[in-house]
């Protein structure tokens, strides 16, 4: 298959369906290609013209006859008369064809769709579309669309999949300020997807930082890789529709039924790094400022403000979107009190009060550049006498300027009508300017989140299943017999003898066919057992005073197995008795679900979260793509609900944190091993204090 470059610097293009006719979809790709300045080769296709704005038509791609390679074709003819368009592209090899028409699969025509991919797979040709707007790409000045040919150029990429939202983002980007260094409309997606285009875009010095905006994911096994590698060198906002459940409804576990789709969506993007926005205007907000703005060395932010109120309000925004704020009192008195007068305040906020003007901001800004630990700024201020709107604009500015490329620093001004005057303006320049903090701070939060992912994403790549043990051919050897007696599930002593094979405990269970065998069984356990009758013709063991509990010593087993025997005959006399389950008796603590599932969309999923009878009522869980980084589970783990009971609450002891990793390692190996496992899920598991371990009181194991 060709190299994705071909699409995003194309040396020449040619038009199938370029027209004269200034209503035309085929006009106005003609006109964009024209006035974007393209300097390659154009070649419009129409058999009825020659010539169109200044080019000379073809009427055929074949009849070019100086070239014999074109690297791109838009076609933007009727439905029916794409095949054939597309069947003229190989006798100039071409390598990306960019599909404009509609009336696909988008209204059910599926197979026409299918028969496009089939011949272009055929003949080494990759198609974007249909359905889409065409594309354009500004350090290659090509517009080869019927958008706007007006768009704004910088350093944000646009991937949609939604060509109406693409086109209008085109618009909002504009209105925001925000430069594009491409947009690449994904249409019905038949074969060129976001990863194929990431995989170009993470490498393009001319792109900072990847906008998409997406409904569904049809690769996520591939996807997952390509995000973790792409938000190491840049951030990548993902706004993502359809927070359905569907998929999950025919799901045969519980880690099925709860991995409805925007979960592990959720999760993946928190394990890749990504950026997920609430809206289209926070995603606007964070591509604005994260494109523009010098990665911090740390993590400290220092506010500097005129009034305690904003100050408060923006110490709380830092709260809501994990800003840390500098402390370091001793420090902050060195640096500031110089400019801060003496009822105003010095500690982080700095608090310079209404009687400085905005060249007292100045000064403050200036000392917190040069201070060391301090690593982004946060300038807020209410519009009193002193603020003059020409002042704000001109210092601003000069400020920004100035300092704007070291360290991130944000201007957030509230007041009336010349204040707004002088935010737009300053907006207008492109320095990070908001009309309300909580915009702000959202925005540095992101930065660093990408800082923080950055820092420490190596940790979560490390194998941590190495010197792990487990017996793997004690595992192909039940899996084997499964299969033989053509079942898609194990059975209760085959799950039991999977995790014990995995190195996972599970509570000790033997049958006893004597009182003899009993007490064997029971000294083999050690500790204090539950005894259960064993018959397949007493389904309701309690109702049968089939079961006992809080056995500890011989002589209660004695007596217990007599009671047991005695009640059963007595309630079922025909009943064919096994024998008594003598079985370890668990104490009930905390209680955890473990899941490891086959997405059919993104692979092998590790699942974590509330367990026991409750699960899907809680639903509170978390997911990872499979993973052997204990940094990475353990922070599978913090998403949950759970984690702050497994740290210790209310004078409980923290629990035993790092046996549950291990279990899910353990997990994430059998995925990895055994390909015929469909899902594995552990319910409950119990969780005992720090180093105390675990117990998989209950284990599910399905296979294909
Ligand atoms: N090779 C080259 N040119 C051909 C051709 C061929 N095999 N067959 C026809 N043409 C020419 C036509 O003669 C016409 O040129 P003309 O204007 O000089 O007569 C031109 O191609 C276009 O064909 P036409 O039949 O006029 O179609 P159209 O312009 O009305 O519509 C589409 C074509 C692709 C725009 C339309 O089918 C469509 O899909 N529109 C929706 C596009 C869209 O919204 N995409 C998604 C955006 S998000």
């Amino acid at each position: 298959m060709s190299e994705i470059k071909s699409l995003f610097e194309p040396q020449s293009i040619c038009v199938i369906g370029a027209s004269d006719k200034k209503n035309k979809i085929g006009y106005k790709i003609m006109e964009n290609i024209k006035s974007g300045g393209y300097l390659g080769k154009v070649y419009p296709i129409n058999p009825n013209l020659e010539e169109i704005l200044g080019y000379k038509v073809y009427k055929n791609i074949s009849d070019i006859n100086e070239i014999d390679e074109i690297d791109i074709a838009v076609i933007a003819v009727p439905e029916p008369l794409v095949l054939n368009a597309l069947k003229t592209c190989p006798s100039k090899k071409i390598k990306y064809v960019l599909v404009i028409t509609s009336g696909f699969s988008e209204i059910g025509k599926n197979k026409e769709e299918k028969d496009l991919v089939d011949f272009a797979h055929q003949h080494n040709i990759r198609i974007l579309g249909p359905n889409i707007f065409g594309h354009f790409v500004n350090k290659s000045n090509i517009n080869a669309s019927f958008a706007s040919s007006n768009i704004p150029k910088g350093n944000v990429a646009l991937i949609s999949q939604s060509g109406a939202l693409g086109s209008a983002l085109i618009g909002e980007t504009g209105e925001e300020n925000i430069g594009l260094s491409a947009i690449v409309p994904l249409g019905n997606k038949c074969d060129i997807d976001e990863s194929d285009l990431i995989e170009y875009l993470q490498n393009d010095d001319s792109t900072k930082v990847i906008l998409i905006y997406m409904e569904g994911v049809k690769n996520g096994e591939k996807l997952i890789p390509l995000l973790k590698e792409t938000t190491m060198k840049k951030p990548v906002i993902i706004i993502k529709s359809g927070r359905s459940k569907k998929g999950a409804q025919a799901a045969a576990s519980h880690t099925g039924s709860l991995s409805g789709s925007d979960e592990i969506f959720q999760s993946i993007m928190n394990q890749t790094g990504v950026h997920r926005p609430e809206n289209v205007v926070q995603a606007l907000q964070w591509a604005k400022f994260l494109a523009n703005t010098p990665m911090p060395k740390g993590e400290n932010t220092l506010i500097i403000t005129n009034g305690g109120g904003v100050g408060v309000m923006a110490a709380d925004a830092c709260e809501k979107y994990g800003v840390q704020l500098y402390d370091n009192y001793r420090s902050l008195e060195e640096a500031f009190a110089p400019y801060v007068p003496e009822f105003g305040s010095v500690k982080n906020p700095i608090d310079v009060t209404g009687s400085v003007g905005i060249e007292g901001y100045e000064k403050c800004i200036e000392a917190a550049v040069k201070h060391p630990d301090i690593h982004a700024i946060l300038c807020l201020g209410c519009e009193h006498a002193l603020f003059q709107e020409e002042a704000l604009k001109s210092t601003i500015e000069k400020v920004h300027n100035l300092y704007g490329h070291i360290k991130p620093i944000q201007y957030v001004f509230y007041g009336g009508k010349s204040v707004k005057s002088a935010a737009r303006y300053l907006k207008s320049k492109g320095i990070p300017m908001y009309f309300d903090v909580y915009d702000a701070i959202s925005c540095l939060g992101e930065l660093f989140r990408t800082y923080r992912h950055q820092q420490i994403r190596h940790t979560f790549e490390s194998d941590d299943s190495v010197g792990i043990e487990i017996n793997y051919p004690a595992i192909s050897d039940i899996l084997r017999g499964v299969q033989n007696d053509h079942r898609q599930f194990l059975l209760a002593n085959e799950s039991r003898g999977l995790m014990e094979a995995a190195g996972i405990s599970m509570p000790k269970s033997f049958v006893a066919k004597t009182v003899d065998e009993a007490i064997h069984y029971f000294k083999k356990i050690g500790t204090t057992v539950v005894m259960k009758i064993v018959s397949k013709d007493i389904v309701h063991k309690s109702d049968a005073g089939g079961v006992r509990l809080n056995i500890e010593n011989e002589q209660e087993l004695m007596n217990a197995w007599e009671v047991i025997m005695l009640n059963a005959r007595k309630y079922s006399p025909q009943a064919v008795i096994r024998g008594i389950e003598i079985c370890e008796q668990i104490n009930l603590d905390t209680e955890a679900i473990i899941g490891g599932r086959r997405d059919s969309n993104y692979g092998p999923m590790l699942m974590f979260g509330s367990g026991g009878i409750y699960v899907e009522i809680l639903k509170d869980v978390a997911f990872r793509s499979n993973t052997f980084s204990k940094a990475e589970i353990h922070n599978m783990l913090k998403e949950t609900k759970l984690y702050p009971l497994l740290l210790g609450v209310r004078g409980m002891g923290p629990k035993d944190i790092d046996s549950i990793i291990d279990v899910i390692l353990r997990v994430a190996l059998i995925l990895k091993h055994f390909k015929q496992i469909s899902d594995i899920e552990i319910n409950p598991l119990v969780i005992y204090e720090k180093n105390s371990g675990v117990k998989a009181v209950d284990a599910r194991i399905l296979i294909k």
